[in-house]
């Protein structure tokens, strides 16, 4: 069987690699790029050249600058820097914001070669993006691809449901190109019966319900044509498009299919079975010093603030659970793990019983690398690189799905 040739964009500490390699030897990375911008210090990168070997294909710069270098190859995968869409950050701009123009880069890419295939990962938020005209930037990516003769699957899921260490949910979007066998057969399917086969594709034969079944799904769906008779160009989604898309969807033909599912669920691994079960460095542990502002940071609130303009709020939120369980799939990892702060896991450590934060091998179990994956680099980097990273297992799974469809 011939290689499939994959291009890795915003690689990190090579997440997608791993997963895909895991899925099937055939996977082969032709082509990858990572660069951190305003660091000295490329750590992702040194961390990926490290396990994935040193190469002229290896490629520390700017994407914007050397996407015009990116060679022919059959599957693009990348999870694209994602904080514009976040909901960890309040003025988020969605595609218009400074990390939201990343889109454009890959769909650049998109343009110039056509792989047949395209897995990108991003977070939950993306498909409602932005608060202000929802739906309208998932719309944009699906018209982007429309365009180019592209049918898009999407689901939003979380690791955890899917057996794995980590509640993170997260948009995956799986596209293939009219080139390919599995987008003709969709195609003549739709032919015959519109909604139907969508629908069919959406919850069992779609590559995104094959690698995460579904158990069963809510009936209101959302339908609605992104194509040229009603958004005559671009700047007609960018101005008009409101939707209200649901986590699992198709798009093929410029039509949209949405609707919300339920995921068939595999166990997840417990907290506990991924801590460290010998001893500790001091450093982790909480400073006796400190446990008052953890109480106070984790705990439930209802205060008076002040804006920036001096004018007065009552701020409210709820308490958080101190420690963390540890019978349950951890929360999301945060690129600022350990840090004095209520989205920071805190644990009772299995030897001493003593509270203490992630260590950075605890990190990266949740996320399924091997264990010291990030070693050599300060333990801040190595924290924020796996709440950047992706749970391999994840890719794996759609991975499994995708060699076996006939891809070159
Ligand atoms: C969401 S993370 C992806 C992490 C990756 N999937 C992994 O498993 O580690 C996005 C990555 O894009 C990189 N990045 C940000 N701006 C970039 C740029 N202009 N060119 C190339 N890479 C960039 C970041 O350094 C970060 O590692």
């Amino acid at each position: 069987m011939d290689d499939i040739r994959v291009v890795e964009l915003f690689a990190g500490v090579g997440g997608f690699r791993l997963g895909l390699e895991a899925a099937s030897e055939r996977f082969k990375v032709i082509w990858a790029n990572q660069w951190e911008p305003y660091q000295n210090e490329q750590f992702a990168f040194s961390c990926y050249t490290r396990h994935f070997g040193t190469s002229p294909s290896h490629i520390c710069a700017d994407i914007a600058k050397v996407k015009a270098n990116v060679p022919e190859h059959d599957l693009l995968v990348g999870g694209f820097p994602c904080q514009d869409y976040s909901i960890l950050k309040k003025d988020a701009k969605g595609i218009e914001g400074t990390k939201g123009r990343f889109w454009w880069e890959i769909d650049a890419i998109l343009e110039k070669r056509r792989p047949k295939y395209v897995i990108l990962e991003n977070v939950d938020r993306l498909v409602r993006s932005p608060a202000r005209q929802i739906g309208r930037d998932f719309s944009i990516i699906l018209r982007c691809f429309y365009e180019k003769g592209y049918a898009v699957e999407w689901r939003v899921v979380n690791a955890a449901d899917y057996g794995c260490a980590q509640r993170r949910r997260r948009t995956f979007i799986v596209a293939y190109h009219n080139t390919t066998a599995f987008y003709r057969r969709l195609a003549e399917d739709v032919c015959k019966q519109w909604l139907k086969t969508m629908h069919r594709y959406v919850v069992t034969d779609g590559i995104m319900a094959q690698a995460f079944p579904v158990h069963s799904f809510r009936k209101d769906y959302f339908d609605q044509w992104i194509d040229e008779l009603i958004f005559p160009s671009m700047h007609d989604v960018t101005e008009r498009q409101h939707a209200r898309l649901h986590d699992a969807g198709i798009m093929i033909n410029g039509r949209i299919y949405s609707l919300e599912v339920v995921p068939q669920r595999i166990p997840p691994i417990q907290l506990k079975d991924i801590l460290e079960r010998g001893i500790v460095n001091e450093r982790y542990f909480l400073k006796e010093n400190e446990l008052p502002q953890w109480i106070y940071k984790k705990g439930a609130k209802r205060e008076i603030r002040k804006r920036a303009d001096g004018s007065e709020y009552v701020f409210t939120e709820g308490a958080m659970a101190f420690p963390d369980p540890l019978d349950k799939p951890s929360r999301t990892l945060v690129t600022s793990e350990t840090k004095l702060s209520r989205t920071s896991h805190v644990v009772q450590d299995l030897l001493t019983g003593r509270l203490r934060t992630l260590t950075p091998i605890e990190c990266e179990r949740l996320n399924g690398f091997a264990d010291d994956w990030t070693a050599g680099m300060p333990d801040k980097m190595r924290y924020f690189c796996m709440g950047n990273a992706l749970v391999v297992p994840m890719v794996t799974k759609i991975g499994n799905i995708i060699y076996k469809l006939n891809i070159r």
